[in-house]
């Protein structure tokens, strides 16, 4: 999918004190740092985005900041490589695991060798998935090689190992995955020989696991290259329970659409989240789940309903109105910009708005990216 990088089209507010910002050149030595990312399809990821949000973000005058719908990391990310005090926060775990891999400053094993064994030494059995899954999201093979690595990881002792193998698995698992989602089951997109797709990749969802395993962990011997100063990674759970305090507040919430209701981010990824603790999935399956979800936590749902979201989402703005506060939004969806616009100016004295057009990976429509950036300073 292209993407197109059309620079600023600032639209500052219409209100004394409002601040103003230019659009400096990429440095030389920050542009090679973000395309060594790890690249992802993650639902929302700011990943293509990061060069424009570092641009809004360099000249602001901030040393701690949480990231406070963390996901993929790929904001930490870029806050730490400028030399932040950065708390990563998300609402699964899974992310939460990821990010331990992604922010850790060193490896966990000697070399890459080390971590191939590991891989190579998998043995499949049959498990829970295997059980429960049959005919789902993978074939009865793989379901019995992923019993058998999840069984594996989970006994390893290593806290950071865990992470960066369970980081590993969860990039395997979404590579294979029609939409790299998990909302239906819809296996038989994958197995289905005698259509013309016009979306995914035939071969990589046929390679095996242990392949995809294995070539996600440049991904993070490359990041860990480039650590910095540590990371605090918070445990997972809801924005509004955080405490206030930090220089930035960097949101990211989900995005909630005008007309339709969309799937919550733990139904897309319920999957990833199980194999997060696998132990415990079966006592969190939702009973009358056609796809077999995790229970529903209201903290999450009511982010992505219209019902409530637009309170959350004020009440967390409020909450750090001592910060400098950015949040990254959608033109088009719910609350409006206008609105979003309204209660910034309530909180803060200098308001700007930042817009950039965009081709989101999941969507086929051109999208506008806001950049909401509210202070008292
Ligand atoms: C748009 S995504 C963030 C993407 C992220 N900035 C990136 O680049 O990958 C929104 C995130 O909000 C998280 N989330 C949903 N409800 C939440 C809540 N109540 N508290 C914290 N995080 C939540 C989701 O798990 C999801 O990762």
């Amino acid at each position: 999918m292209n993407f197109e990088y059309t620079g600023y089209a600032e639209n500052i507010l219409s209100r004394p004190g409002t601040g103003c910002t230019t659009t400096p050149s990429l440095p030389l030595d920050i542009a090679p740092l973000i395309s060594s990312f790890p690249k992802t399809r993650y639902y929302g990821s700011k990943r293509r985005l990061l060069d424009w949000i570092y641009h809004a973000l360099k000249g602001l005058p901030f040393n701690s900041v949480l990231d406070g719908f963390g996901g993929t990391a790929s904001v930490s990310l870029l806050l730490k490589m400028m030399g932040k005090e950065v708390t990563f926060h998300d609402g699964l775990l899974f992310n939460t695991i990821a990010a331990q891999a992604l922010l850790a400053d060193k490896l966990p094993f000697k070399n890459i060798g080390e971590a191939h064994s590991f891989i190579d030494g998998i043995k499949p059995c049959r498990g829970f998935i295997s059980k429960t899954f049959a005919g789902m999201y993978y074939t009865d093979k793989e379901n019995r090689w992923l019993d058998g690595a999840a069984t594996a990881i989970h006994e390893l002792k290593s806290p950071a190992k865990r992470s960066v193998y369970l980081y590993c698995l969860f990039q395997a698992c979404l590579k294979k995955r029609p939409f790299n989602l998990f909302h239906r089951a819809n296996l038989n997109l994958r197995l289905n020989r005698d259509v013309t797709r016009s979306f995914g990749n035939l071969v990589t969802w046929e390679t095996p696991f242990p392949v995809l395993m294995k070539a996600a962990l440049p991904d993070v011997i490359k990041i860990s290259k480039l650590a910095t100063q540590p990371v605090t990674i918070l445990p997972h759970g809801d924005i509004g329970r955080l405490n206030a305090g930090y220089d930035l507040v960097y949101l990211d919430p989900p995005y909630v659409s005008e007309s339709k209701t969309s799937d919550d981010y733990l139904r897309r990824y319920h999957f990833l989240e199980g194999l997060s603790s696998y132990a415990d999935w079966e006592d969190g399956l939702h009973n009358t789940s056609y796809i077999k979800s995790l229970q529903p936590r209201q903290y999450i749902s009511e982010w992505q309903d219209k019902h409530t979201f637009r309170e959350r989402l004020f009440d967390v703005i409020s909450a750090h109105n001592q910060s400098i506060v950015a949040l990254s939004y959608l033109a088009g969806a719910y609350p409006s910009e206008e609105e979003i616009a309204d209660h910034f100016r309530q909180n803060f004295q200098h308001v700007s708005v930042l817009r950039k057009d965009f081709c989101h990976a999941l969507a086929k429509e051109k999208k506008v990216e806001l950049l909401f950036i509210g202070s008292n300073i």
